[in-house]
């Protein structure tokens, strides 16, 4: 796992559009895991202007989103379908017959969610996974105590991701309980993950992530399998991590290695 430490929310946004719009010059037809959550929004702000500017196309590319409230259809304020149309589709160069989210109104989730499963699976699997991070440390909606090689599947949501999540429900909207989201086995099989935390609110779930057993009970600590998996923070999201000052070494490694390789 590779740790980036960043000094603030900026820098972070910035590492991870650089990230996709590699990821699509040297792949046009790249496959992208998406994510929800107020983290993703300035990273998003950033593509859009890069793709304004004629920096990265989406124009061949594909989306799968990790997850989606179950009872929302997509023209809900509070879907992540509306969510992504409103942060990102609808603003760049993507088919938007090529974007994918779960299904949240079906009437059959279960079989939705085994045809998730099969669209990623057909599409050859996803290049570039984003993800956030919840306090509790879910990604997607795997809560813990998900199977860490469970896949697309139906969830119950938290106490925890609940609360969190409140603010964006009005009093008199009914806050959905239950969510489809790719399970930690479909994250751990994209090509490379890339997951963004910023602030101190994010630095216990950070710390489990990173330097905590592999645990169920902290489901992003999975990562520490993917086979390509990094970890973009702040300094808030990092103030809680016991091995800042070698993550920082490695990464100037890293860029010295790359600077000399050509990378
Ligand atoms: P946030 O949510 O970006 O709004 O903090 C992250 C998540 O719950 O995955």
């Amino acid at each position: 796992m590779q740790v980036v430490i960043l000094n603030d929310s900026d820098a972070v946004a910035e590492y991870g559009a650089q990230l996709f719009i590699k990821q699509l010059s040297k792949k046009p037809k790249a496959v992208l895991g998406l994510a929800t959550g107020s983290t993703p929004i300035a990273l998003y702000q950033k593509l859009i202007e890069a793709n304004k500017s004629g920096d990265v196309s989406f124009k061949e590319c594909s989306s799968f989103n990790l997850d989606e409230y179950l009872g929302l259809s997509g023209d809900h304020p509070q879907s992540y379908r509306y969510f992504m149309q409103q942060q990102l589709f609808n603003h760049i160069d993507i088919n938007p017959l090529q974007t994918f989210v779960p299904a949240g109104d079906t009437d059959n989730p279960i079989d939705a969610c085994h045809h998730y499963e099969d669209m990623i699976r057909e599409k050859g699997g996803i290049d570039l996974q984003l993800l956030g991070i919840g306090s509790n440390g879910h990604i997607g909606f795997n809560e813990p105590s998900s199977g860490l090689m469970s896949r697309t599947r139906i969830k119950t949501l938290a106490p925890a991701t609940i609360r969190d999540n409140a603010r964006f429900f009005s009093s008199d909207e009914e806050q959905p309980h239950l969510s489809i989201t790719m399970g930690i086995g479909t994250i751990l099989d994209s090509h490379q993950s890339i997951l963004l935390a910023t602030g101190a609110a994010k630095a216990g779930a950070i710390a489990a992530t990173v330097e905590g057993p592999l645990t169920a009970a902290c489901p992003a600590s999975a990562l520490q399998m993917h086979p390509n998996a990094v970890v973009v923070i702040d300094e808030d999201a990092a103030s809680q991590l016991q091995n800042t000052e070698f993550y920082k070494h490695v990464e100037r490694e890293n860029l010295r290695l790359k600077a000399r390789l050509g990378l």
